[in-house]
């Protein structure tokens, strides 16, 4: 970046602050972003641009010591707004320097700055923050946000876990950059998203500082604290790769993990330019987590995992990451895509093609369970059928089977001039279904899409043969 530039946000905020004051007469932010599924996440109001969170964490006591710094762009004349944090107590909270009311209600830190807030408006908040973080179950029962392992932590966000361990604006419409401070006893690694700027050491505590310049949804902003075998290597026709593996992983993990330069690769050779500035993978113990997770840049695995698992996570730095969906009732813009991307690797790898996997899942012999053929049809893939839902196999397997609808009716030429399309008309940023099949009709004029939409996408149960 030109030197200049970064002075120019520090003089428009010092010209904002003082055109603001006494004239602003700002109601509240809403305490949500009327999410049809997590009506709680997020809240309006503002957009963050930026978090700056400096943490120190203390396995033994379990104890999490944090200041974050919230860089946002007021949407509205502000009087108060507020943050999702679940869990931990708040120290203090400051806006512009200046000391600011606050109070929580459930998962909701609501500010009252010391002066109402402009529209356009850039202000900073900062929350210093302290104590056990929560580990919270979702919907579906899965554990996320805090998860204590033997000699660390892990900090896991979808759909709501970031809460647990970060005040924000937790939902993934509102994407920022990142910078992570965090501070452990030495001999601990931390490693979360993006580049590692700075290690050092000092009274027996390193600090490690990771920065994410790309945007980032809070959901994939991931910690991982224990002690790690880090390998860093510069491939020479690909991102810059940073794995971590838990040492009793690290026999089972070392294949798999050797072959992201090539599974990148052929990603980048469909879907268009890799979004960020570097990948790899966290491979923690088996059972530290319930899920993999494609944390941003750098996909967190529990266990070794196998390697349709690593080309699934890796297909959504493209689908998920950069292209994020606007709301959680997109999902299956996210699990649809990594799945298919997995019956492309097979297909290009020497083994059943995607139509070989369309065919049998549309028979019901797919799994070796009836139970699971069955419940692909459980409800429309735009459509989850609740919260606890929404990674359920409608999304997963019945959204990739829309995409090869979607393949069928256009041709290999056109389906694949889509897909990098759509990674490029979104890149880094949010999108929902509508925005999808809207994208797909200005693509391929003259093929009629509506069945597709109608039965596969929307329709309830299993669509019948045409
Ligand atoms: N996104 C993860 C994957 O497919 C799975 C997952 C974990 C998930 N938590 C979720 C999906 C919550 C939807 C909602 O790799
Ligand atoms: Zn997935």
């Amino acid at each position: 970046m030109p030197r200049t530039i970064r002075f120019v946000p520090a003089l428009l905020m010092a010209l904002t602050l003082t055109a603001c004051g006494a004239g602003v007469h700002g109601t509240p932010g809403g305490s949500g972003v009327r999410d049809p599924y997590f009506p709680k996440m997020g809240n309006s109001g503002y957009d963050v641009t930026h978090y700056d969170l400096t943490l120190a964490y203390d396995p033994a006591r379990r104890h999490l010591t944090g200041t974050a710094v919230i860089t946002a762009i007021a949407t509205k004349d502000l009087s108060a707004f507020d943050l999702d944090l679940k869990g931990m107590d708040v120290a203090g909270v400051t806006v512009g320097g200046r000391g600011a009311r606050w109070s929580r209600n459930g998962q909701e830190l609501t500010v009252r700055p010391p002066s109402d807030l402009r529209r356009g408006e850039t202000f900073r908040t900062m929350v210093r923050y302290g104590g056990t973080p929560e580990t919270i179950t979702d919907p579906d029962d899965s554990k996320e946000g805090w998860l204590p392992t033997a000699d660390g932590a892990l900090a896991l966000g979808e759909p709501t876990g970031s809460m647990a361990w970060f005040p924000g604006n937790h939902h993934p419409s509102d994407k920022a950059s990142y910078d992570i401070s965090v501070t452990v006893p030495e001999g601990l690694q931390a490693l979360s998203n993006g580049e590692l700027t700075r290690e050092t050491t000092e009274h027996h505590r390193s600090t490690y500082v990771w920065h994410t310049a790309q945007p980032m949804a809070s959901y994939v902003a991931m910690l991982a604290i224990g002690h790690y075998t880090v390998r860093r290597t510069r491939p020479a026709d690909g991102p810059p790769l940073y794995v971590a593996v838990e040492p009793a992983q690290d026999k089972a993990a070392a294949d798999v993990l050797g072959r992201i330069p090539e599974i990148v690769k052929w990603e980048t050779s469909l879907f268009g330019p890799y979004p960020f500035s570097s990948t790899g993978a966290v491979v923690a113990d088996q059972g530290d987590a319930g899920y993999a997770l494609e944390t941003q840049s750098r996909p967190v695995f529990p266990g070794a995992p196998g390697l349709q698992t690593v080309v699934h996570e890796l297909a959504h730095e493209w689908y998920g990451d950069s292209v994020t969906p606007k709301s959680w009732a997109d999902m299956w813009l996210n699990e649809g895509f990594a799945t298919y991307t997995e019956w492309l690797w097979q297909e290009d790898h020497g083994g059943d093609t995607a139509q070989d996997i369309f065919d049998s899942l549309y028979k019901g012999d797919y799994y070796d369970d009836p139970a699971a053929d069955k419940a692909i049809w459980a409800y429309p893939p735009a459509r989850p059928s609740g919260a606890a839902h929404i990674s359920d196999s409608p999304v997963y397997e019945r959204g990739a089977m829309v995409l090869h609808k979607i393949r069928q009716t256009v041709g290999d030429k056109a389906f694949f001039r889509i897909l990098r399309g759509w990674a490029a008309a979104h890149r880094y940023g949010n999108a929902n279904t509508a925005d999808f099949t809207a994208f797909v009709e200005k693509q391929a004029p003259g093929k009629d899409f509506a069945p597709i939409w109608r039965d596969w996408l929307y329709g309830e149960g299993k669509p019948g043969h045409e």
